[in-house]
């Protein structure tokens, strides 16, 4: 970790880890090794959809000329699983259980905390079978003691690993405001080591929302949830969906780098749907918390999010390369600038707080002439 005059920037040098977390064959070491690939290839490689996007930049919100409020009383403040934050923002889950992954997360805690915006863990699977590096994760709670914190598993492991039993254990090790559970069968399916039976996915999340004390977030990783998945999760009482659509980190992309079987990884690099199409259908569902991530760039795609629907917005990749990038904001500055584009975006469109974003009007850029 390097200090410089912004602030703190970490230096990308050996994140796949010691010798050893590579060479190890247990379980818990074959995740780690596994966690530091992913955040390199992240780092190092463009890993973004290459023809399809989220589709907020084909979404123009309509300009109200008569705002009706200083710009300095828009209040982008908002309050997620009972904290209050600065802006509807979290930072979504990306790492932990491994050597550097603690420099990461006790970075990214320290600019949640500061910053007041809600912060996901990586998944927490690792520590089913080993507790080596429990402080990646646990050291976050302490540095951000106000935030929501949302702790992190796979769908398909909590299927197939003891399911309630396990969750309880993870739970009592770090202490969360909420669990999110990510469904991502696309990564699974591509990576030689992944768990590919969905079966029994269903009725597992059904009994972690019935029996886990803190609310269940449902999320993809960025592959989009469509309407009728949402359904059948609202029908069995999930509450809080993430969508992570297409349009940001391709997982296909990550894996085509990882390199098991590039050419079919890069068959499905595109593969998914918008995060503004997911939360288009996700709208006509009652009663669901919606989170918007997957592409989400900025503080304008923030507002364009808010609009569609969404009560959160959320993103992972742009945090991380601002943490590691030598130049540029700090993640900090990046969290700020955001939540100025926010504030500019909620003046001009005439809201002074931001749930009224869901009544503002938009077109789409290059079909408002449609109808003549
Ligand atoms: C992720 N993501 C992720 N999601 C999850 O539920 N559990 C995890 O352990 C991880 N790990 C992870 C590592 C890295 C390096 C990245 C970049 C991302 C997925 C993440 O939370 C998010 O859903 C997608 O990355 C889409 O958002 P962005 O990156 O397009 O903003």
């Amino acid at each position: 970790m390097t200090h410089t005059r912004r602030g703190y920037k970490m230096e990308q040098r050996d994140l796949t880890g010691s010798g050893d977390e590579k060479s190890h064959t247990n379980g818990g070491d074959r995740v780690a090794a596994r966690k530091a690939d992913h955040l390199e290839i992240c780092l190092s490689q463009d890993v973004s959809f290459r023809r399809l996007t989220t589709g907020f930049e084909q979404m123009q919100l309509v300009h109200c000329a008569l705002p009706e409020v200083a710009l300095d009383r828009v209040d982008t403040g908002t309050t997620f699983l009972g904290r209050a934050l600065s802006m509807p923002l979290m930072i979504t889950g990306m790492t932990g259980g491994f050597a550097q992954a603690e420099e990461v997360n006790t970075r990214l805690a320290q600019a949640c905390q500061s910053q007041r915006v809600a912060l996901g863990l990586g998944s927490q699977r690792q520590l089913l079978e080993n507790q080596q590096h429990l402080r990646s994760f646990s050291a976050v709670r302490e540095l951000a003691p106000d935030i929501p914190l949302v702790g992190n598993i796979g769908a398909a492991q909590v299927a197939q690993r003891g399911g309630l039993g396990a969750v309880e254990r993870i739970l009592r090790m770090v202490e969360v405001d909420a669990l999110a559970v990510h469904l991502n069968p696309l990564h699974e399916a591509l990576q030689p080591e992944g768990d590919t039976d969905f079966g029994g996915v269903l009725a597992a999340l059904q009994q972690l929302v019935e029996e886990l004390p803190v609310p269940v977030i449902v999320k993809e990783t960025g592959a989009g949830i469509s309407k009728e998945v949402a359904q059948r999760l609202a029908d069995i009482g999930v509450r809080y969906i993430d969508v992570s659509g297409a349009g940001g980190t391709s997982w296909a992309a990550v894996e085509y780098y990882r390199g098991a079987d590039p050419r079919l990884a890069e068959k499905f690099w595109d593969w998914g749907i918008p995060t503004a199409l997911c939360l288009q259908e996700l709208r006509s569902i009652p009663g669901l918390h919606v989170l918007a991530s997957g592409g989400v760039r900025d503080g304008l795609d923030v507002a364009k999010a808010l609009v569609l629907g969404a009560e959160m917005a959320g993103a992972a990749a742009p945090f991380l390369k601002a943490l590691f990038a030598q130049e540029g904001p700090t993640v900090e500055e990046l969290i700020a600038q955001w939540r100025e584009e926010l504030r500019l975006a909620m003046f001009l469109t005439g809201c002074a707080e931001v749930e009224r974003l869901r009544e503002v009007r938009y077109f789409l850029k290059g079909r408002f002439m449609e109808g003549r």
